[in-house]
């Protein structure tokens, strides 16, 4: 039996990064400007932590300004509220990153309304959520843009197939969808109250899992020939005490039943974070009133 084509995200995010690397250059070199991001952690959570140090890393690699604010658990919410509005001002700061999960003390969403439109390269702000939906010039998640973009290398052309999104999140899910049906999907979104979720699963071309279980969607809920966009990033215990990273699908049943599915490592996850580069450079060019290449 055919196995299912391993979709390569390490591959395409590096030609993305390396396409965003040669405009940054062209800023630099015409126009004198260099696009700048600004990174918000707030506490010590470690994946955070390693989610900010990759994105600080990429960042200067393509030759962008990298400013990252590393502040203790227990700041007050106004205090961060004032380091926003600070950014949101600033000139050299041309995105801003507010690193989610935040403590308890902080009204997540209170945060996100208070980072200008026009940097918020994350997407989450009701403005750009509300472009998105009705149409104009929308910064678009990271997550699902990056998956978008690999199912368009992958299939070209995706008007008319039927989309199956499981999970409904505001940093996922739901943009997932608006994007889909942008592309002329049919699009289904399933969640943790849909009945029959292996049914309404199997009638997908293309499956996104994006519901934070590790193997939750199992080969037998496929339809044969498939595309799935793994979007899970769960750390496992393995019976040694080491652990490793599994997504929301059982990828060895999975990839025996698709016709083409994305690896967790090395699937969305680097997409995500090249997808915040072409944010940031975007947002960058629309506030110099700058066109930048149609490929990005
Ligand atoms: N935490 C997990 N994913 C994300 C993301 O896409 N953006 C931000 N800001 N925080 C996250």
């Amino acid at each position: 039996m055919t196995e299912a084509t391993i979709i390569d995200g390490n591959r395409f995010s590096a030609g993305l990064r390396d396409r965003i690397a040669s405009e940054v250059h062209a800023l630099r070199e015409t126009r004198h400007i260099t696009p700048g991001l600004a990174v918000v952690l707030v506490g010590e959570d470690p994946a955070s932590q390693v989610y900010v140090r990759t994105k600080h890393k990429r960042t200067v690699e393509v030759g962008m300004e990298s400013f990252v604010h590393t502040l203790p658990v227990d700041t007050p919410e106004d205090e961060l509220l004032t380091l926003i509005a600070g950014l949101n001002k600033d000139p050299a700061v041309h995105g801003i990153l507010v690193q989610l999960p935040l403590p308890r003390q902080i009204d997540a969403q209170k945060v996100i309304e208070a980072i200008d439109p026009a940097k918020d390269v994350d997407g989450f702000h009701p403005v750009n959520v509300g472009r998105l939906a009705s149409g104009g010039e929308a910064l678009i998640p990271c997550t699902p843009f990056g998956s978008l973009l690999l199912l368009r290398d992958h299939l070209g052309d995706l008007s008319g197939l039927d989309a199956v999104v499981v999970g409904r999140s505001n940093i996922v899910g739901k943009p997932m969808a608006q994007l889909l049906i942008r592309e002329s999907c049919t699009v289904t979104v399933a969640h943790s109250r849909t009945r029959d979720l292996p049914d309404v699963v199997r009638r997908a071309d293309i499956v996104i899992a994006a519901v934070g279980k590790p193997g939750m969607i199992r080969g037998d809920w496929l339809k044969p020939g498939c595309t799935v966009i793994d979007v899970g990033i769960n750390r496992v215990a393995n019976p040694d005490g080491t652990s490793r990273l599994v997504g929301d699908v059982a990828f060895d049943e999975a990839v025996k039943v698709a016709g083409a599915i994305t690896p967790v490592p090395g699937g969305v996850g680097p997409m995500t974070i090249a997808c915040l580069l072409r944010n940031t450079l975007v947002a960058c060019a629309r506030q110099h009133r700058i066109a930048l290449d149609k490929s990005l």
